[in-house]
């Protein structure tokens, strides 16, 4: 099993501290989200597990967290695919090659991969959840004979805001995954689709789960959390089996602040990633 180091931040360097990381390619994914492929001084590795986000920085606007979205199995460099949300993520968009941003991190609880190995996985998203997931989803691609049987299912609102399009085309072709994507509506630019219409929760009845050795990892918007677990368990899930990822806003990203709290759970430092039986009984944490 191959060990990634921890940080980018060694031990002499303050959590606090963020690298300047040069944006090394950058485009659209949607006309609201773009892909930064970003490189670290000197082009060391992030450090960083599937499932992680880091603390991105730019001088005068301020920080916000973002999941990392390429595998460290991808060496090199890494990406963040980011919306265009409010202040940090706007002037993020301004951004060309050349130009360089902070980066804290990567912080976080991870996907648990030594858990996740020699199981069928069953990688849900929705919307940006397919940010963090495409992580994961590049790890099993490039570490395939770890994992059992890989499913992915994503949602999307419309095919225009549909991520990832051209990943999304090679894992439907690969015959390593069973792909299935879906769009709430078709809108004026979906003209040429032809694939599913309607909820992601409609494209989990026809699976084939053995449920003796499957996992369900799912990441999208609060909304989904619950009607795709109600989905799971009717399949015979169970909460030990289905691990969610959480969103909450953040401020120090390592435990400090106590933005990000679920009850008792810092989501910065027990999170994002959690099994759901470790918070379904949490208010307010789905
Ligand atoms: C672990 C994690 C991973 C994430 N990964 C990604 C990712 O991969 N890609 C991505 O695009 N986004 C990601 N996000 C979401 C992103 O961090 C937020 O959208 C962030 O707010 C953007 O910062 P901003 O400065 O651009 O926007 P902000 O200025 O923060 O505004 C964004 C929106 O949030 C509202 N808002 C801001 N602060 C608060 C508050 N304290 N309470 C209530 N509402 C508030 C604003 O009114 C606005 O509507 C992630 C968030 C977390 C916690
Ligand atoms: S973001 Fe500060 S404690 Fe979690």
């Amino acid at each position: 099993m191959t060990m990634f180091p921890l940080s980018v931040h060694n031990s002499t360097q303050s959590l606090y501290v963020p690298l300047d990381c040069e944006i090394v390619a950058v485009s659209d994914l949607t006309p609201n989200e773009k892909l930064f492929r970003l490189r670290l001084p000197e082009g060391g590795a992030l450090g960083h597990s599937p499932g992680q986000f880091v603390q991105v920085s730019l001088l005068g606007w301020g920080e916000a967290p973002i999941s990392v979205s390429s595998s460290p199995t991808r060496d090199g460099y890494f990406e963040l695919g980011v919306r265009r949300a409010g202040s940090v993520t706007s002037a993020m968009h301004q951004l060309v090659v050349g130009d360089t941003i902070g980066i804290r991190g990567p912080y976080g609880r991870p996907f648990a991969l030594d858990k996740l190995r020699g199981r069928d996985l069953l990688l849900i998203s929705g919307g940006c959840g397919l940010a963090p997931m495409r992580s994961l989803i590049q790890y099993c691609e490039d570490r395939t004979e770890e994992f059992g049987r890989l499913t992915i299912l994503y949602g999307a609102k419309s095919v225009e805001d549909t991520l990832f399009k051209d990943d999304l085309t090679a894992w439907e072709a690969s015959s390593r995954f069973a792909c299935s994507r879906t769009v709430d509506r078709i809108t004026g630019g979906g003209s040429c689709y032809s694939g599913n219409v309607g909820l992601i929760t409609a494209l989990i009845p026809p699976l084939e789960i053995d449920c003796t050795i499957t996992v369900a990892v799912i990441v999208g918007p609060p909304v989904m959390y619950r009607f795709v677990i109600e989905e799971l368990k009717k399949k015979g899930l169970t909460s030990a089996q289905i691990v969610v990822s959480l969103e909450r806003h953040m401020r120090c990203g390592v435990g400090k602040c106590g933005h990000c709290t679920i009850e008792h759970l810092y989501c910065c430092q027990d999170g994002p990633v959690f099994w759901l039986n470790e918070v379904e009984h949490l208010r307010g944490a789905l």
